[in-house]
């Protein structure tokens, strides 16, 4: 008998607000690019996402616009990836409303992203905070996903996404939605704060000085590395040695990440050197892989009629894959026949 695999269909997305940066690139961006000959890819800039906290209005078209450059300076393929923005594609809104019938506050409450975001005022933030993993949960369904590539910070999304669908799947209709598999890189799925190794990379720290961005000049990237926050130890030869040491560990997470090699490999190379030797390593990485994207970035974003082809083409495209999944979805909970 001949075995037949199911062809990989893998979605993922982005927030467009607060620009590109390396955890974001190591996370994530550099497997959709991999992934691109894998399978067929669908790439979004969540910009439905991004309405859930507050933000600017007369910038958040010009944002998505750039995340888009951003993605294709990264070696995104729009001739390979569809890639467009949620707001283009009603099914998303559509299906994230048909999949609060099924979603759990509970699930919802439990989600350490909504924990972190909200802090203490849960109860000044929006709804669509909230619902915000339900509304991801919908942009993974719509296109029957296999796999999703995101960092270790979505994995518990993801884990919502097989639990809506599966319950969805008992309460309605069996197989309406394909339950997916998260993609999370085996080094660098968690890259830390350059200012402080215990909290994540993240676009919403307040100190530019924390993370990489794709915009920074070669000077930055450069002085963010020197400033980053080490201890006076030099680098250890082995993985124990590492214990406890969050930012070295950082460090050498993302030399091994862009180098493609081992943390012990980078370890064999740099053990017993200080941080002076191995920063300025590290920074002429950094800016060996960043500079080309960053030129390209920047050439792309000045070609706004382009970009704005690129994400119409897209979302037409996305609308047509993702329109016999919503069908089906309403069929399923009897609101049309
Ligand atoms: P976002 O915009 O915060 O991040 C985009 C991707 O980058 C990864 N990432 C990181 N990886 C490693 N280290 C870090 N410090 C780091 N920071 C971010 C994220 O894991 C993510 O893969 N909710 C999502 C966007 C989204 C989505 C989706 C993703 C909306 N719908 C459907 C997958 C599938 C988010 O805010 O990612």
């Amino acid at each position: 008998m001949t075995q037949t695999t199911k062809p990989k269909i893998i979605v993922s997305g982005i927030q467009p607000t607060g620009g590109l940066h390396l955890g974001n690139y190591i996370g994530a961006i550099r497997n959709y690019v991999t992934l691109q000959d894998e399978g067929r890819c669908f790439y979004f800039l969540a910009d439905l996402h991004a309405i859930t906290q507050p933000h600017v209005p007369a910038e958040l078209h010009a944002q998505t616009r750039e995340m888009a450059a951003a993605l294709i300076a990264c070696g995104v393929d729009p001739d390979k990836a569809v890639l467009f923005n949620q707001a283009r594609v009603p099914a998303h809104a559509e299906l994230c409303w048909l999949l609060n019938g099924t979603a759990r506050m509970g699930w919802l409450n439990r989600m350490t992203q909504w924990k972190d975001k909200a802090g203490k005022n849960s109860e000044g933030q929006s709804v669509g905070l909230f619902t915000y993993p339900v509304l991801q949960s919908a942009d993974v369904l719509l296109y029957q996903a296999t796999h999703v590539p995101v960092g270790e910070d979505q994995k518990q999304h993801i884990e919502l996404i097989r639990d809506i669908a599966n319950k969805f799947h008992h309460d309605f209709a069996p197989d309406v939605f394909t339950v997916p598999e998260p993609l999370i890189p085996a080094i660098g799925a968690r890259i830390m704060s350059l200012r402080d190794g215990k909290a994540k990379m993240s676009k919403s720290d307040p100190s530019d000085m924390s993370r990489i961005n794709l915009s920074d000049s070669v000077d930055d990237i450069a002085s963010k590395i020197k400033k980053a926050k080490t201890d006076p130890e030099p680098l250890p030869s082995d993985l124990a040695g590492l214990e406890g040491r969050a930012e070295a560990r950082n460090l050498v997470g993302i030399y091994a990440a862009l180098a493609g090699t081992s943390e012990a490999d980078v370890l064999r190379d740099f053990g017993g050197q200080g941080f002076g030797s191995f920063k300025p390593a590290l920074a002429d990485l950094v800016v060996s892989i960043f500079a080309p994207i960053t030129a390209r970035f920047k050439e792309l974003c000045a070609d706004t009629d382009m970009l704005d082809a690129i994400l119409v083409r897209g979302a037409s495209r996305a609308r047509e894959a993702a329109g016999p999944t919503l069908a089906r979805t309403y069929e399923a909970l009897g609101l049309v026949k």
